[in-house]
């Protein structure tokens, strides 16, 4: 048995501690926001935070969260009160088909956790691994400076 911290929930999983987070979260805990693309780390759409730091759920196995911090889309905000991420993607209306989004917003609300005034630089090498086979990197990356605008309001507000 596993304890991890969900969503801000204690969540206890009978599974072998090699197995990937992805499959937890989406099987065990039905928590299907989290997406398969390539299941090898290469294209970002399984991305979580732990402990606030964007993470491919994909290459991580269960044995080396036990106890941290997990968020995953459905955490991030509420239907009520949207994360300011998933705000800013909806005033951009960022997604195409939406496969690759939730971990698109993931990776997004890492970097502005950790960098509140990014450049296009900054926004280009930290969604770098986040593959969008509808090309919305141009809105992907609007939304983030707005986002990032709205953030730097709230803060100084
Ligand atoms: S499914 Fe994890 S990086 Fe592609
Ligand atoms: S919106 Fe379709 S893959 Fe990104």
């Amino acid at each position: 048995m596993t304890t991890l911290k969900v969503n801000g929930a204690d969540r206890t999983v009978d599974a072998p501690g090699d197995t990937p987070l992805l499959w937890v979260l989406r099987d065990e805990l039905n928590l299907t926001g989290t997406k398969y693309g390539c299941g090898m780390g290469l294209c970002g759409a399984c991305t979580v935070h732990v402990n606030g730091a964007a993470v491919r759920a994909c290459q991580t196995p269960l044995a080396t969260v036990a106890g941290k911090r997990i968020t995953t889309i459905e955490g991030l905000g509420s239907p009520q009160t949207l994360h300011i991420v998933q705000k800013a993607w909806q005033e951009e209306d960022v997604p195409q088909c939406g496969y690759c989004q939730s971990g698109q917003i993931m990776s997004a609300a890492a970097l502005l956790g950790s960098t509140r005034n990014p450049s296009d630089h900054d926004i280009d090498a930290a969604m770098a691994g986040n593959i969008c086979r509808c090309g919305t990197y141009d809105r992907i990356r609007r939304a983030i400076h707005r986002a990032a605008a709205a953030l730097r309001k709230e803060t100084t507000a």
